[in-house]
Formats: C-alpha cells, sequence, structure tokens
C-alpha cells in the first residue's frame, strides 16, 4: 500500500471515534433526532434455560442504543450473538454461535466463550512451577487446550449488571477450585463485559489465586462481519499490527523463537483479504502474532467487510494475537437458524498470552502469585469502514 492510501486509510478509520447514528444517515432516524443526542445504552436478562445438572442459566442482552447488541449467557460467559449494522443501516448478527443451550452444553469449538484457566495449548499437559510438576487435562492429541475438559467455557458464571448513562455492564465471576484440572491454587475470577453507547465492547478480566499458578484468559469469538450465515470470510480484510508471530510445531506447540513476518503469509501489516494467502498456509491461520511491546492498551488488529462496510477494531493490553480462521471447522457444527459452519465461516482475534507459556522460558510470564492481580482489557469496536472494496 502507498502513502497515499495508508492516509485515506487513516481518514476513514475516524469512524470508529464517531457514534454510528452520525455516520450512517440511514441509521439516523427521526425517532433518535428528536430525543437527546446521547443514545442510551441498556441491559435486560431472560432465563436461557437449565443445564443438565439443573442450575439456571441467563441470557443478557446489552444495547448500546446506537446499533450494537450483545446478548451474553452465564454458562460459560458465552457471547451467543452481536448485531451491528452495516452502511445500509442492515443489522446482522457477526458471530457464530447456537439457539439453544443444548446445544452449548454439546463439545463446541468455543463459539464466543470465555476461554481459561489457560487459552490455547500447554504442551502434553505438563509444567514445572516452583520445583514441582503439575499434570492437566490433555483433550487436545497430546496437548492441553483451552483450560481442559471442564474449562471456564463450560461453567455456569454468577452475574451482575449494571447501567451507567454511556455503558452498560455485566459482570460474571467464578471460583475455581484447588486443582481443577489440574492446576494449583483457588482462582478467583471476573470477567466483566461493558457496551458503551459508541458501540464498544470492552472485555476486563481479573483474577488472584491463593497459590502460584498460571493464567491466560481470553475471550473465543467467531466473527464473520458479513453475517453469521453469509458463508466464509475469504474476502474480509485485515490488518494486524504485528511485525512477528510465534511459529509452531505440527501439534501447533511453540518452537520457542519468534519469526518476522517479513515477506511472508503472515505480514498482515498493510491490510489483505484473509484469503489472499490462505493457501500458503494450510489448513489456514492459527497462528500466535506478537503485538508490539506494550503493557499498556494498544491496536492489535483491524477486520472489515467491504460488501456491508461493518468493521471492527481490536485493542488490547495483552502481548499477543490468536488469528485463528476456524479451519477446523466441517459444516457438522448446525448453528443458529440451523446455519451449516464450514471452514473458513468466522475468524477469532483471541488476544491472550502465547501458547506453552508456563514451558517457554523466553515468553512473558504467565504466572499469577498470591500477592498479586492478573488484569488484562480488550476493546471491540464497532463501526463503518469505507475502504478496500
Ligand atoms: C483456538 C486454537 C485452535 C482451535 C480453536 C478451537 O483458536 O488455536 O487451534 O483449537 O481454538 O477449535
Amino acid at each position: 500500500m502507498n502513502g497515499r492510501c495508508s492516509r485515506n486509510l487513516i481518514a476513514r478509520l475516524l469512524v470508529f471515534t464517531l457514534p454510528l447514528s452520525i455516520l450512517c444517515g440511514c441509521y439516523m432516524n427521526s425517532r433518535a433526532l428528536s430525543q437527546s443526542p446521547r443514545p442510551s445504552p441498556t441491559v435486560t436478562k431472560e432465563s436461557f434455560g437449565i443445564t443438565k445438572s439443573g442450575i439456571p442459566v441467563d441470557q443478557y442482552i446489552l444495547s448500546s442504543g446506537s446499533g450494537v447488541t450483545a446478548s451474553i449467557i452465564t454458562y460459560g460467559g458465552i457471547i451467543r450473538s452481536l448485531t451491528a449494522p452495516g452502511r445500509d443501516g442492515r443489522v446482522e448478527d457477526i458471530v457464530l454461535g447456537y439457539d439453544s443451550l443444548g446445544q452449548y452444553e454439546a463439545r463446541h469449538p468455543y463459539f464466543g466463550t470465555i476461554t481459561g484457566r489457560f487459552a490455547n495449548r500447554i504442551a502434553k499437559g505438563s509444567f514445572s512451577l516452583d520445583g514441582k510438576t503439575y499434570t492437566l487435562a490433555t483433550n487436545n492429541g497430546p496437548n492441553h487446550l483451552h483450560g481442559g475438559i471442564n474449562g471456564f467455557d463450560r461453567a455456569v458464571w454468577k452475574a451482575e449488571s449494571s447501567a451507567k448513562p454511556d455503558s452498560v455492564s455485566l459482570q460474571l465471576s467464578h471460583v475455581s477450585p484447588d486443582g481443577d484440572e489440574g492446576y494449583p491454587g483457588t482462582l478467583d475470577v471476573t470477567v466483566t463485559y461493558t457496551l458503551f453507547s459508541n458501540n464498544t465492547l470492552r472485555i476486563d478480566y481479573s483474577a488472584t489465586t491463593d497459590k502460584a499458578t498460571p493464567i491466560n484468559l481470553t475471550s473465543h469469538s467467531y466473527f464473520n462481519l458479513k453475517g453469521h450465515a453469509s458463508g466464509d470470510v475469504l474476502n474480509q480484510k485485515i490488518q494486524i499490527y504485528a511485525r512477528s508471530i510465534v511459529p509452531v510445531d505440527g501439534t501447533l506447540i511453540p518452537t520457542g523463537d519468534l519469526q518476522s513476518v517479513d515477506g511472508t503469509p503472515f505480514d498482515f501489516r498493510n491490510p489483505e483479504a484473509i484469503g489472499s494467502r490462505i493457501s500458503q498456509v494450510e489448513p489456514g491461520y492459527d497462528h500466535t502474532f506478537v503485538l508490539q511491546d506494550s503493557a499498556g492498551l494498544k491496536k492489535a488488529a483491524l477486520a472489515w467487510d467491504p460488501d456491508s462496510g461493518r468493521a471492527l477494531e481490536v485493542v488490547t493490553s495483552q502481548p499477543g494475537l490468536q488469528f485463528y480462521t476456524g479451519n477446523f471447522l466441517d459444516g457438522s457444527e448446525k448453528g443458529k437458524d440451523g446455519t451449516a459452519y464450514n471452514k473458513y465461516s468466522g475468524f477469532c482475534l483471541e488476544t491472550q498470552h502465547f501458547p506453552d507459556s508456563p514451558n517457554q522460558r523466553s515468553f512473558p510470564s504467565t504466572i499469577l502469585r498470591p500477592s498479586d492481580t492478573y488484569q488484562h482489557s480488550t476493546l471491540f469496536k464497532f463501526g463503518i469502514l469505507d475502504y478496500g472494496n
């Protein structure tokens, strides 16, 4: 991309700083005009059924008041639906998921879940900490994946909602007992979803423990910015602000090095169609991108659908971004409205630490000690982008 295009892109990205109602004339209806200029976010609660073991599950619907709604269930803290308007005002549900609790209770590819205690893989389900070796559940070939057989994606979280003039929040909490899936320490976890009137969904994670333990929490939504039932995402565009990736072996465990993206299909420093080079990385992208070296909030990625204009910017305090293109979806998942989700039907932008960190001395530490508090934030900013058809 030349300098002129970069400047254009930056100019058009300004849409993210403005409410959708201002950007999209067709969306700015007379009702909105006649009322206060500030839209009011709302939160409502409804039953989402009862688990097989008899625990009631609720669904909270957070609405920004300016076009975005997030429906979150207390089972797995799952973002079940996320709706956003395109440039023509048409609203689509842009995450993969299911209609019923029973489908979530059956095994599924972590659609929209809170993933923990440790998102991604730990080699052979084993690590040593302070001279002791721990054995975790293995649920992905030889490795431990996403917290094990009964990870946080299968817990029923306690929930409390709240509202402010400019935002609504859902605070979810869960206590993972000492020895859960093999991990040491009682871990007290809080995940707070906040939807702002400017169409930003912020996720704040925090946790404390009574024994040293690894922790790596993320949110595992599969996005399809054209709509969850619209087919593959290969024509959607993405920019990832990373100069290197974490190379992995055949079982997706890091080799321990970092690899420059220069001259490779992993170079998304300029926007590219997701599918433009995917055949060179069979079966697809499933890699951690190394974000700029900053503990504070920084831009991780920008993705958009050129047809509808729907766009998503990801900002995070995490050091890595797992870009996963739904390589293992094979149509056997019948999702919302009976939709068959096939390979590449969605993409995940999982903000997290690097895989297998407890066994990799050169990676940033993922060990939480009793004297510390784990804290991370990720923002998903929704908007319209009129760039790059
Ligand atoms: C993550 C992993 C993938 C896959 C999915 C869930 O994104 O990196 O390899 O396991 O979760 O199916």
